[in-house]
């Protein structure tokens, strides 16, 4: 066999090599079973019957150092299994979200410039001193924790 008969049984007639067809299509069977069985543990863990177990389960947080938290600062931290935040705003009042977005469950980030907390997956927004969604996808308001400044610590509880 030569090397322009070789050439012949990896490509067909479009010069799509059969060795590169078959790469991407183990690639698309290997992202499919990937989804089938991520989505189902995705699915689970965001549910909301999922969540209210996996909260109620916790029903405070204590931070230690988090007083020290600057004006206009945030401290992202777990609370159980979820992501969380707290900020310090710049009128010195403090408040805690959860940091999950209400529309598929991404987390959020607070942006001090825009003192907005934003969902990057869909541009969701949500205030940031209430909570409650004002632009984009997000179907409610973030939820929303109890936030006692102490000496060396902020203690976060279930509201
Ligand atoms: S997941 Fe946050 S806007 Fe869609």
């Amino acid at each position: 066999m030569n090397e322009d008969s070789q050439a012949q049984t990896i490509e067909d007639g479009d010069g799509v090599s059969r060795l590169g067809f078959i790469k991407v299509a183990v690639g698309g069977m290997c992202l499919a079973y990937a989804s089938a069985v991520g989505y189902p543990v995705y699915k689970y863990l965001n549910s909301p019957v999922a969540r209210e177990a996996a909260l109620g389960a916790i029903t405070d947080v204590s931070l230690a150092g988090a007083d020290k938290l600057p004006l206009g600062g945030v401290l992202l931290f777990k609370f159980g299994p979820f992501p969380s935040m707290l900020i310090h705003h710049k009128d010195d009042s403090w408040i805690a979200f959860d940091a999950v977005c209400t529309h598929l469950g991404c987390t959020v980030q607070y942006h001090p410039e825009l003192d907005k907390i934003v969902c990057a997956c869909h541009g969701g927004t949500y205030d940031a001193h209430t909570g409650a969604n004002i632009s984009g996808p997000p179907p409610k308001p973030l939820s929303k924790f109890n936030v006692k400044v102490l000496a060396g610590s902020v203690k976060v509880t279930r509201a």
